[in-house]
């Protein structure tokens, strides 16, 4: 069997492909920068180069595969009506229209289906367009990534304090690692299922802004606290770092926070993660050792999707 794995460089395309790799199924790097090819080439990958708006590329790295596994590009500031989104779920629909794939499994988030203006309206978008393929196709809708953390990780060593816009500070989050999203995929894609499936996945203990703090703190070696961004800060806040359109993000927030960003089947209904909250915070702090993250970056924190 072979497989085509869109966003291969990224963080839960790479855990997919290592674990395809793992159970010995060949695996088809879909690139769009060739320099990166290289380390998957050596761990015998084929490679093919395609953007995610060019539907000819995306076509010819589709062909002759049995599964397909999107990653829909984040677009962290998108323009008014979501046009970035729209264009790359066409050109992926014409480029799986035409290689006709065995199956496919897309990437999409936890909240897919809210429908409330925010940034994941992207997924949404996605999941409509690909939803309407004639080929059996799985969305994976994970919860919020722990590896978002990785922005806090120089203000919770430099400074003991971690700005959040999760809030209130107590209240559970859905948190999973992406270790676990990228294995789950790599399950779901070799599996038998007939037109559309959701599947949502969740860590196996919900977390909340201050059980991430303790965490960093135990890790550490030094007290660490959280302290709530005061929402009325976010618009200016979010427009200094840079953002043209800061509303999306604000609402996503405001979705986590209020409770109408949440899984469509409730916490029981979610498949549930191994890999602990502990694990990857001790992975980001050592990955940050190592390369020389200093605070600064602090100002993002924990407020990307
Ligand atoms: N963060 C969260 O909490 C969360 C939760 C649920 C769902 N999600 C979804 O998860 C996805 C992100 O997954 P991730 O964290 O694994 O991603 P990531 O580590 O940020 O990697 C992004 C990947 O997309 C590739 N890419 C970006 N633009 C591209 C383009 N125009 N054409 C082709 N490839 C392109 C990148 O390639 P290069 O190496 O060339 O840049 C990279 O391989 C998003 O769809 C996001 O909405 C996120």
């Amino acid at each position: 069997m072979t497989y085509a794995i869109t966003g291969i460089t990224g963080k839960v395309g790479g855990a997919m492909a290592s674990s395809l790799l793992a159970a010995r199924q060949r695996v088809r790097a879909v690139l769009r920068d060739a320099r990166k090819g290289a380390a998957w080439e050596d761990r015998g990958c084929e490679i093919a180069l395609a953007d995610m708006n060019d539907a000819a590329a995306l076509t010819g790295a589709f062909k002759g595969t049995d599964g397909v596994f999107i990653l829909f590009p984040p677009i962290f500031d998108p323009a008014p009506g979501f046009p970035e989104a729209s264009a790359i779920a066409s050109s992926l629909r014409d480029a799986l229209l035409a290689a006709q794939p065995a199956k496919v499994v897309c990437l999409s988030t936890i909240g897919a289906q809210a429908t409330r203006p925010n940034l994941l309206t992207q997924l949404s978008i996605m999941e409509e367009v690909l939803g309407e393929l004639p080929m059996p196709v799985t969305f994976l809708r994970p919860a919020w990534y722990v590896e978002n953390c990785s922005w806090d990780v120089a203000a919770a060593r430099d400074d003991g304090v971690i700005h959040s816009f999760l809030q209130p500070l107590d209240k559970p989050v859905p948190m999973v690692a992406t270790a676990d999203v990228g294995s789950v995929a790599a399950e779901l894609i070799r599996e038998t299922w007939s037109g559309r499936r959701v599947v949502e996945l969740e860590g196996a203990r919900r977390a909340t802004p201050n059980d991430i703090a303790v965490t960093f703190s135990m890790i550490l070696g030094r007290p660490v606290r959280m302290q709530a961004v005061p929402r009325e800060t976010w618009e200016a806040l979010f427009k200094s770092q840079g953002m043209k359109y800061p509303a999306p993000r604000m609402r996503m927030l405001d979705g986590f926070n209020a409770g109408w960003i949440a899984f469509e089947g409730g916490q029981a209904g979610s498949r549930k993660g191994t890999t602990t909250l502990h694990t990857v915070l001790e992975g980001l702090v050592a990955f940050a050792a190592d390369s020389g993250v200093r605070d600064g970056i602090a100002a993002e924190t924990n407020s990307r999707p």
